[in-house]
């Protein structure tokens, strides 16, 4: 593909201004890791708004709590770290549902880990790699068939403020959150003149079990983080922080090392 000269290009080489408004009502949704937290909030949200909402996770107690919650909601068992359950996914949802037109990838997991001593495990942090990054690549080829041929979609990466400072407690999450964000870039800036908006949603520390119950309860509250940002995204935003993700996402260089000294200063 040959893009054309900057000055020509207008507003996809700003790619984090505003860009058209996004309806997020009356749509079919899917949600990866939409029985937890934020994937839930979304969940619920989108299902008061009318949406047809399809979650999925590997917990099946987790989504059987939210289906009871959330009458209609679709629920599909899966482990996305395995590239073969993501293109059941992929292939379930669309026959299912073939008017998917909004995907949201959401879920992640967050390993606390340290390179400076013994003990931090591949294993692990291929899964962490896998889950966060992989995973949202994976779907979205494998889904942007379909959504290409849909009159308006949208595409959701949930990334995070560490995408832009990393926790060094979370060295290999923060990275895979920092190449999320510049996929997310690159793919916005590939479709642009296609029917799919591409969109960032860029968490703070926000209170959900992420890491293990305990871990974030010092973050912003769920419902008020996820009240606060639909509307932005339905106002024509591409890439939306809050509290201090909304600092870190817009942040120079001086700022960036600041909110770095800041996040890795002990509690
Ligand atoms: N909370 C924060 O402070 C924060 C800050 C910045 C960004 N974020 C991002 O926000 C997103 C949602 O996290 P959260 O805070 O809401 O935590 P959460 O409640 O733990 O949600 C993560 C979800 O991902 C699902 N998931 C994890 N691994 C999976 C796998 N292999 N296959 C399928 N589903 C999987 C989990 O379901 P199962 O366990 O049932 O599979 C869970 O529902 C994540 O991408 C996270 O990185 C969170």
């Amino acid at each position: 593909m040959r893009f054309p000269p900057a000055a020509a290009a207008g507003a996809c080489y700003a790619p984090r201004l505003i860009g058209a408004c996004v309806n997020l009502s009356h749509r079919t949704v899917l949600i990866t890791g939409g029985a937890s937290g934020i994937g839930l909030a979304l969940a619920q949200r989108l299902h008061a708004r009318g949406c047809t909402v399809i979650v999925c996770g590997r917990r099946a107690d987790r989504l059987a709590e939210a289906a009871a919650a959330l009458p209609g909601l679709f629920t599909w068992v899966c482990d996305l770290t395995d590239p073969a359950e993501r293109a059941l996914l992929a292939v379930r949802v669309v026959a299912e549902h073939p008017e998917l037109d909004v995907v949201i990838h959401n879920a992640g997991i967050q390993n606390r880990l340290r390179f400076d001593v013994p003990g931090a495990e591949w294993a692990a942090m291929h899964t962490e790699i896998t889950t966060n990054l992989d995973a949202p690549i994976h779907l979205t080829q494998l889904l942007l068939p379909h959504l290409l041929a849909r009159p308006d979609a949208a595409i959701v990466n949930v990334t995070s403020g560490l995408a832009f400072a990393p926790a060094a407690f979370a060295p290999v999450y923060s990275a895979t959150k920092a190449a999320l964000h510049s996929f997310t870039l690159s793919l916005r800036l590939q479709l642009r003149e296609t029917s799919v908006r591409v969109l960032e949603l860029v968490p703070p520390a926000v209170n959900t079990d992420l890491g293990g119950p305990g871990l974030h309860t010092f973050g912003e509250p769920v419902d008020a983080f996820v009240d606060a940002v639909l509307p932005r995204f339905e106002a024509g935003e591409v890439e939306v922080g809050y509290a201090y993700s909304e600092a870190g996402r817009l942040a120079g260089r001086a700022e960036t090392d600041a909110l770095f000294a800041r996040i890795n200063t002990p509690r």
